[in-house]
């Protein structure tokens, strides 16, 4: 397979060149029977881009450090030497991960924050300056755990995978709930560190989803919330030209967000964890992209095929999903 030669210098203006020719390479891997490339932690997956910015001895804030994706990160950059500047609201969690960061041999905090609270967002910065002086890197994590909470819906039994035509006008209180989190919880802390990380040139790197690149059946409201914040990061990108901006969008990880998300009742979501990519693996990727200054990236091969697709050929993608859409409503009661 002959990808693309890319200099080390032009990796912030050919994400998507570099996303297309990620795409056709996993499909011919694929279709030549060879094991995908990012499954396998020993492959160079990260050839393409340019040289690794290190985190080692730099401060780290990560929202939605509690479990997960976040959970991950943290644990991956103490092991790198960062000092860990770690927030969500279950403090007993977080401090499980503090703990597990200092014993890596770095320095960490928790602060306990609703990131959907700009006073708790701005106290969140004030703690990491006191303790660390400097912030160089936000990775926004924190996402749509426990807002999908309405009891109307949660006693229809529906949620995250619910089809539009299945949404009563009294549901879009849920949209509200979901755009406090996914989109304002993200604004609010990188509003509050933007000077800091603008003066120490450092990096923000924000968790969307495949969701905002490829249509999908039942996840209107999520993925418009995610769509949101990637227009919103990439304006922000090109606003400031000091601050790294990475845009991670991953495919399925095996993380307790589903176990929380409202689904029809009975509904089943037939994939089985193991077929998910692991949440350590997911923050090994993240990392990468974060310290290689990656602009936006899809993660997995099969990601990358569906966005390829999503992008050249909508129509067909569009068919695919309405097939999916139907046997989710087949199940949703009236
Ligand atoms: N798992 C997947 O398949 C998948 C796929 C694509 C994208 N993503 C994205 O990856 C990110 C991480 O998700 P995950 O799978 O790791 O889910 P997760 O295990 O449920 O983690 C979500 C994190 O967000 C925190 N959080 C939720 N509401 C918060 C609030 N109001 N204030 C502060 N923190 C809050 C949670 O902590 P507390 O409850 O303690 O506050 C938790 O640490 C999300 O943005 C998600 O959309 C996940």
């Amino acid at each position: 397979m002959v990808r693309v030669p890319l200099s080390p210098s032009t990796p912030r203006c050919t994400s998507r060149l570099t996303t297309l020719t990620g795409a056709v390479g996993s499909v011919v891997d694929l279709g030549r029977g060879r094991k995908r490339k990012d499954n396998n932690p020993k492959t160079n997956y990260f050839s393409r881009y340019g040289p690794t910015k290190s985190f080692q001895g730099k401060t780290v804030v990560i929202t939605g450090a509690s479990s997960g994706i976040g959970k991950a990160l943290a644990l991956r950059y103490a092991q790198l030497g960062s000092k860990m500047v770690l927030a969500a609201r279950r403090r007993d969690l977080l401090d499980d991960v503090v703990k597990a960061c200092i014993s890596q041999g770095t320095d960490a905090i928790a602060v306990t924050v609703d990131v959907t609270k700009e006073d708790d967002c701005k106290k969140l910065i004030e703690e990491a300056l006191a303790k660390f002086g400097s912030i160089d890197l936000l990775v926004i994590v924190s996402s749509d755990r426990n807002v999908l909470t309405p009891s109307q819906i949660l006693n229809a039994g529906r949620g995250t995978l619910m089809p539009l035509r299945h949404v009563k006008p009294f549901e879009l209180d849920f949209m509200k709930s979901l755009t406090e989190i996914n989109y304002y919880g993200c604004i609010y802390p990188t509003v509050q560190a933007l000077p800091h990380i603008r003066s120490s040139k450092g990096n923000i790197a924000v968790i969307s989803s495949l969701s905002a690149k490829v249509p999908s059946e039942g996840r209107a409201f999520y993925a418009a919330t995610k769509a949101a914040i990637n227009s919103f990061y990439s304006c922000l990108r090109v606003e400031e030209p000091d601050i790294t901006v990475t845009l991670i969008n991953p495919g399925f990880v095996s993380t307790e967000i589903n176990d929380h998300s409202f689904k029809p009742k009975g509904f089943k979501r037939h994939m089985e964890e193991s077929s998910k990519m692991t949440a350590a693996r997911c923050a090994e990727l993240c990392e990468g992209y974060i310290s290689r200054g990656v602009i936006d990236e899809v993660m997995t091969p099969l990601g990358k095929f569906g966005y390829f697709m999503a992008y050249f050929f909508p129509g067909l993608v569009d068919i695919i999903s309405r097939q999916k859409s139907k046997q989710i409503s087949a199940l949703i009661p009236e």
